[in-house]
């Protein structure tokens, strides 16, 4: 069983109530799908929706704590060593397109170290947990990275860049270097999901480029105490400021940060 912390719990109650909106919203898309204005806006509404739940269920549990929020930003709290970090839905693109493989993310932050993670995909019901110290859970079952250690036998999740995003040469030559190596690479569409996906030890490894805290901040969580390794694009922890990650077991992590390097340094 899961040791929760009363923070934990606090998370647990306003993720599961953020996520039954999301969840009814979700059976409306594929309603909307087929209307001619389409599901952008009120996939827009869903996500501010979702967010706001979270917003006062945290505010109100623990008065004080500040925010850094994808849809409103920061909002400074009296409590300057607390700060929840949310994206209250990670995969739009998945959720505006009616492809079930969406999630919450929620972080905890002390003393500008994260402490708590929480990712939950409200269709598959899946909840991910992780605390400093603690193991990392799924629905209350322990956790693990996975032991594989060869790069050929590795399935690796990554992001791909699309209209509008940057990178999309310097994506191309990691994928070139990286699918020459692995038995197999995956693009689901929610990091915050891939990362915890890294911690239940079903994908071996992760990278991506470009994201933001949010994105990121409870699956790093996830990976650390399911007993893996994150680093930035460089080998540093500086994944939040940075918005480039790589996680999985010590050994694996390591050998695609290394394929990483070679893919922008072709011949060395
Ligand atoms: C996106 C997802 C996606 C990643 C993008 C993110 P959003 O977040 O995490 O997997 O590749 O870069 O922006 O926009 O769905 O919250
Ligand atoms: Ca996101
Ligand atoms: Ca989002």
């Amino acid at each position: 069983m899961a040791r929760h912390t009363p923070s934990m719990s606090v998370m647990v109650s306003a993720a599961r109530k953020a996520a039954r909106g999301l969840q009814r919203d979700f059976g409306e898309v594929e309603n909307l799908q087929v209307s001619l204005k389409g599901p952008a806006n009120f996939v827009t509404a869903a996500d501010r929706k979702a967010e706001k739940v979270l917003f006062e269920e945290l505010s109100k549990a623990r008065p004080g704590y500040g925010f850094l929020m994808e849809e409103s930003g920061i909002v400074e709290g009296s409590d300057k060593s607390h700060r929840w970090i949310i994206d209250p839905l990670d995969g739009t693109t998945n959720f505006l397109h009616g492809i079930p493989m969406f999630s919450i993310s929620l972080a905890l932050e002390r003393e500008g170290q994260l402490i708590a993670g929480l990712v939950y995909n409200p269709i598959a019901d899946e909840m991910f947990i992780a605390e400093k110290g603690q193991g990392a859970y799924l629905n209350d079952r322990r956790i693990r990275v996975s032991v594989r250690r060869d790069l050929p036998q590795a399935v690796v999740a990554t992001g791909i860049p699309h209209i509008g995003r940057p990178n999309h040469e310097g994506f191309l030559a990691e994928l070139t270097t990286v699918m020459n190596e692995v038995a197999g690479v995956r693009r689901m569409g929610s990091a915050a999901l891939d990362l915890a996906y890294v911690a239940a030890g079903r994908f071996d490894a992760y990278w991506e480029t470009n994201l933001a805290a949010w994105d990121i901040a409870a699956g790093i969580v996830l990976v650390r105490e399911a007993g893996g390794f994150v680093t930035d694009m460089k080998g540093r922890e500086d994944m939040l400021n940075t918005g480039g990650i790589i996680a999985g077991n010590d050994m694996l992590s390591r050998k695609l940060g290394d394929l990483l390097k070679k893919a922008h340094k072709p011949g060395t």
